[in-house]
């Protein structure tokens, strides 16, 4: 049975650097929305014209587009297996949509990243991205000053235009009013689980890995008993 994992969390809760520690532990694909409309928008391609006034702004993407990008995305075989999924869906409606595609497959861990808005506001003000590999740095350097050089490439270091303090105090909003109903939709589903983001990464890490555990048991027993049936 295919492992297919969704992670659902506010800006800057760590949805990204987990999906990363569970592609990882898993061996199974992660699926970025955000990265992947970030590229359109560099690569200037249609959906990357469509999509950056949107992102620049913290509003959501068109449920319609969104939903057009993950269904081809998870059309390719490296899914077959199972995915990590970061940022998707975020409202009820892409979750409906969702759950119809994961018909035939296995159904999907939910899992909510808790952070408070103070901590999320923090550390996206000193997120930082490598020009150089593209790597994401969090916190401060030695000397208590955010980091100006990429530690594994000496890249320069810039901040996601999304990241100013009035953007993300509207990526906040739109968490409340947008996704914050999608927890409730999935908090009736076998396999929801709410995790602690506000540890330190490997905490995390170890936390999700005991949700999923868990979680995929559940999947399983409801499927043998829906096959019993
Ligand atoms: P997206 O890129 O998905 O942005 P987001 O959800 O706002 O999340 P972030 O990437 O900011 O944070 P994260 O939770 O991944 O945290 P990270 O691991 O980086 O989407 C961007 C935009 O695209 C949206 O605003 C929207 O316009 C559009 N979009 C995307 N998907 C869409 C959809 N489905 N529908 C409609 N529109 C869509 O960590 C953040 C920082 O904290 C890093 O510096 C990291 O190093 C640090 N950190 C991580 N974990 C910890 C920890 N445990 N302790 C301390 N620091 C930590």
């Amino acid at each position: 049975m295919s492992l297919n994992i969704v992670l659902i969390g506010p800006p800057g809760a760590g949805k990204g650097t987990q999906a990363d520690q569970l592609r990882r532990i898993y061996g199974i694909s992660k699926v970025s929305t955000g990265e992947m409309l970030r590229d359109a928008v560099n690569a200037r391609t249609p959906l990357g014209a469509r999509v950056a006034e949107a992102m620049a702004s913290g509003r959501l993407v068109g449920d319609a587009v969104m939903i057009e990008v993950v269904r081809e995305r998870l059309s390719r075989p490296d899914v077959a297996a199972g995915y990590v999924l970061d940022g998707f869906p975020r409202t009820v409606e892409q979750a409906r949509v969702l759950d119809e595609m994961m018909m035939r497959r296995a159904p999907v861990i939910p899992i909510v990243l808790r952070v408070s808005e103070g901590e999320v506001m923090r550390r996206l003000l000193q997120r930082r991205l490598c020009v150089g590999c593209g790597l994401t740095w969090g916190g401060l350097d030695p000397g208590g000053t955010v980091q100006q050089r990429c530690a594994r490439c000496g890249g320069a270091l810039v901040r996601r235009p999304d990241d100013d303090a009035d953007v993300v105090r509207n990526r906040l909003r739109v968490f409340e009013e947008a996704t914050v109903p999608l927890i409730e939709y999935y908090r009736g589903h076998v396999a929801f689980a709410s995790v602690d983001g506000s540890q330190p990464p490997s905490r995390v890490t170890e936390a999700l890995r005991a949700a999923i555990d868990k979680a995929r048991g559940m999947v399983r027993h409801a499927a043998s008993q829906q096959a019993a049936r």
